[in-house]
């Protein structure tokens, strides 16, 4: 039998977690299974970018952020427009995608909703797929956590405790934007980890009244600093999400950043606070895995391996409480899995005296 496994879309803390999982259960639990590991995404395939991964290849990678397969969140073979081996390729190349994946038995993708959909189309064809879900932010549906999420908010909230002290000794309203395009999940939690005052998400349209009232009454307590925890994809009432650049080509074109910047004007304005801003970006998405990480990657890993043996194609490796199991791949269709306004963290948080921007 031999297996595929590529990364696709945005990186995440326990990529490699996975890719070994995936690699050592295939060898252990198969029999004399050949691993193929396609380097970055979907371009891979098209390219027929293959090498074998032997044990060795997945030894000491557990810790390691990043992939050591690479990734690409631009290539999708059935809307491609890339240089392979010196010729252009554009448009539906779906075709030589299959060709190259008759060669495998069956294909594990580890990837976010983009890649996950991508991975759908194939199966449609008839390529064996298993699905792995991965995406920081945890907004995936179809499973009630993703790996990444774990480690980024623990990056967050320690560079908020930083923030916190400094805040503190100049009776500052710090802002600091974490990641968060669409869900404010890692708002919401490193805020309520690292005791943030406001919490801005993407799902509750902010009020600068409301925001400003928030740090005039810790003002009011005589408490002369405040931390705002503002998600990049945060957004005023009627109002848009800030980008800083808009790109062409790939599936978002909109590079999110810069919503702290807009307000911290207008909070030192109205308040007389000075204001500063700190914008934590793909630092959240380095570096190694948290402990929690390695072992949700791991598990998930394991599972998707076992669907793969077992021919249980169309399936994805998911979590459910805490169980590790199989669903169907298109459970993680329909859009971001966002944070309900009557989530229960959102109501703790309130009771513990956090303000959300909202009126
Ligand atoms: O979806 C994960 C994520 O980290 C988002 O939180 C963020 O908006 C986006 O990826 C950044 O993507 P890129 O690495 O392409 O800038």
């Amino acid at each position: 039998m031999r297996v595929g496994i590529l990364t696709g879309g945005g990186d995440c803390p326990g990529l490699n977690a996975v890719i070994r999982a995936v690699v050592r259960t295939l060898h252990n639990e198969g029999n004399n299974v050949e691993v193929v590991g396609i380097e970055d995404g979907f371009y891979g395939v098209v390219a027929r970018r293959f090498r074998t991964l032997q044990s060795d290849d997945v030894s000491g990678i557990l810790p390691r952020g990043g992939t050591i397969l690479g990734t690409s969140n631009r290539d999708d073979p059935f809307d491609f427009d890339r240089d392979v081996d010196g010729e252009r390729l554009a448009g539906d190349v779906s075709e030589r995608a299959i060709a190259n994946l008759s060669t495998l038995d069956a294909l594990v993708v580890v990837g976010g909703d983009g890649t996950l959909a991508i991975a759908n189309r194939f199966a449609a064809l008839g390529v064996g797929v298993v699905g792995v879900p991965k995406t920081i932010d945890n907004d995936l549906r179809g499973t009630d956590r993703t790996f990444g999420f774990d480690t980024a908010v623990g990056i967050a909230s320690e560079a908020i405790d930083r923030i916190h002290t400094t805040a503190e000794s100049h009776d500052r309203v710090m802002l600091v934007e974490v990641m968060g395009r669409h869900a404010g999940w890692i708002a919401l939690h490193a805020g309520v980890a690292s005791g943030g005052d406001v919490i801005l998400l993407p799902e509750i349209p902010f009020d600068i009244d409301a925001i400003c009232s928030a740090v005039e009454d810790r003002k009011a307590r005589g408490k002369h600093f405040s931390i705002l925890v503002v998600s990049e994809g945060a957004a005023p009432v009627g109002g848009g999400q800030v980008f800083y650049r808009t790109v062409k080509g790939g599936a978002e074109q909109g590079r999110l950043g810069g919503v702290c910047h807009t307000l911290a004007g207008s909070i030192e304005e109205r308040t007389g606070l000075e204001t500063r801003v700190t914008i934590l970006g793909h630092v959240q998405r380095g570096g190694t895995p948290s402990a929690y990480d390695r072992v949700l990657a791991t598990r998930l890993g394991v599972c998707a391996a076992r669907q793969a043996l077992a021919g249980n194609f169309g399936t994805m490796a998911a979590v459910r409480g805490t169980e590790i199991v199989a669903v169907p791949i298109t459970d993680a269709d329909g859009g971001p899995r966002l944070v309900a306004a009557d989530h229960p963290l959102i109501s703790d948080a309130r009771a513990t005296g956090v303000r959300f921007g909202d009126v």
